[in-house]
């Protein structure tokens, strides 16, 4: 049975994160920034090395293919290599370089392939500068397109479309000619779920939905000394009100996770009652028709708010999805044969997979977070864990590349 180079994989880990390394031994490579171009080409320098044929699309999403001997429909593996801004070695980056691996040990063990490999690295999976979230697979799916996303502006007011000529990000090959008929990522869990049960690997089933929604709420300034409290339009307590009726939503719903993830003031001074308030709101639920109901709840809140002006609209949204079975049942098979102890499980966290059930057959691997922490500097997952996970992959993808 193939396995993985620990060792070189270990090595990659390490060297992708110098490329936006944070002081405090986090990663920051924003999406469409000089890092985030920077760990791109870490990845297709490889690529390139091992002879695979490199393309890059319009967004800059990049592709390895690796051809197969039949022209079945192809077995696309891969990730992101963008991060948070407080992000770590892990996210994203363990998926790229995992597929890059599995490629390397498929080409090295000369085993036959039935169908060509595709290794994949999405552009701004993580939305946090530019959204909406998962943009690459977005727009590689058909569901966004590369003109929206060029006039995306981040809260400098740049464009991705400027961004995208500044660092001639974006590219000029499609895949239009590849018949893809799967997609399988390997990724960190980010949360507590195979740590506390003591499990190697995440089976996952399916990925919760996600909707984003950016709120603006508008008063007046006035002077904090002289305004009597009856006489104010101060949007920053218009805010805490509706904010503490948002965060009760998950007693109403107990599945539903709620993160009010951002709030900015203006003019944000100690003396001025704050005219504006600009928060975030990011829901999640693995039930379609309750994460509607939420959203309806979401609604009524913001308009029950009778002293500011209150704005709103969508950032991103994504339905809940159900990974293929077969695709499912070739990770739990993976993780049997290498004698790893596994369990099938939902995702909590958004990923380029869920995005891709509407074009693909997908699948994912997870393996544990060490506390369950993601998102945060000291986002950590160990060496055998890591190694499990890849050879899961490996193995995985081999009887994907050979199924019929
Ligand atoms: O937000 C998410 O779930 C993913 O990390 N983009
Ligand atoms: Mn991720
Ligand atoms: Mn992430």
């Amino acid at each position: 049975m193939l396995s993985i180079n620990t060792e070189r994989l270990a090595i990659r880990l390490e060297e992708l994160a110098q490329i936006g390394a944070r002081e405090d031994g986090g990663v920051c490579r924003l999406a469409f920034s000089d890092d985030d171009l920077k760990g791109r080409n870490y990845v297709s320098d490889i690529l390139n090395s091992l002879g695979m044929e490199v393309r890059i699309d319009a967004i800059g999403n990049l592709f390895g293919i690796l051809n197969g001997t039949s022209d079945l429909p192809a077995v696309m593996i891969g990730s992101h290599t963008d991060t948070v801004g407080t992000g770590g070695k892990y996210d994203g980056a363990l998926g790229v370089l995992a597929a890059v691996e599995a490629a390397e040990r498929l080409i090295e063990s000369e085993s036959p392939r039935k169908r060509t490999l595709i290794v994949a690295s999405f552009v701004n999976e993580e939305g946090v500068r530019f959204m909406p979230d998962m943009m690459g697979s977005l727009i590689h799916s058909g569901h966004y397109s590369i003109n929206d996303a060029r006039q995306d502006t981040d809260i400098n007011g740049t464009t991705i479309g400027e961004e995208l000529d500044r660092l001639s990000y974006g590219g000029k090959d499609s895949l239009d000619d590849l018949n893809v008929g799967c997609f399988l990522e390997l990724h960190i869990e980010q949360g507590p779920i195979l740590e506390d049960a003591r499990l190697e690997i995440g089976v996952v089933t399916g990925v919760q939905g996600l909707s984003w929604t950016q709120v603006e709420v508008n008063g007046s300034t006035n002077h904090a000394g002289t305004t009597p409290m009856d006489r104010r339009k101060d949007a920053g307590t218009a805010a805490g009100r509706m904010t503490e009726k948002l965060r009760a939503l998950p007693k109403q719903y107990p599945d539903l996770r709620l993160t009010i993830g951002s709030t900015v003031y203006e003019p944000g001074l100690i003396n001025v009652i704050p005219e504006r308030v600009r928060f975030t709101i990011d829901a999640r639920h693995p039930d379609s028709d309750t994460l509607k109901r939420v959203e309806s709840e979401i609604q009524l809140i913001l308009k029950s708010e009778d002293v500011c002006q209150v704005d709103n609209h969508s950032l991103a949204r994504v339905e809940p999805c159900t990974f293929s079975p077969s695709v499912v049942e070739a990770v739990a098979d993976a993780a049997q044969s290498h004698d790893l102890s596994h369990t099938n499980m939902i995702s909590g966290a958004g990923h380029d997979a869920q995005i891709l059930t509407s074009c693909y057959e997908c699948g994912m691997v997870f393996v544990p977070s060490r506390s369950g922490i993601s998102h945060n500097v000291t986002e950590y997952t160990s060496p055998e864990h890591v190694t499990a996970g890849a050879n899961v992959l490996l193995s995985a993808t081999h009887t994907l590349l050979e199924r019929d």
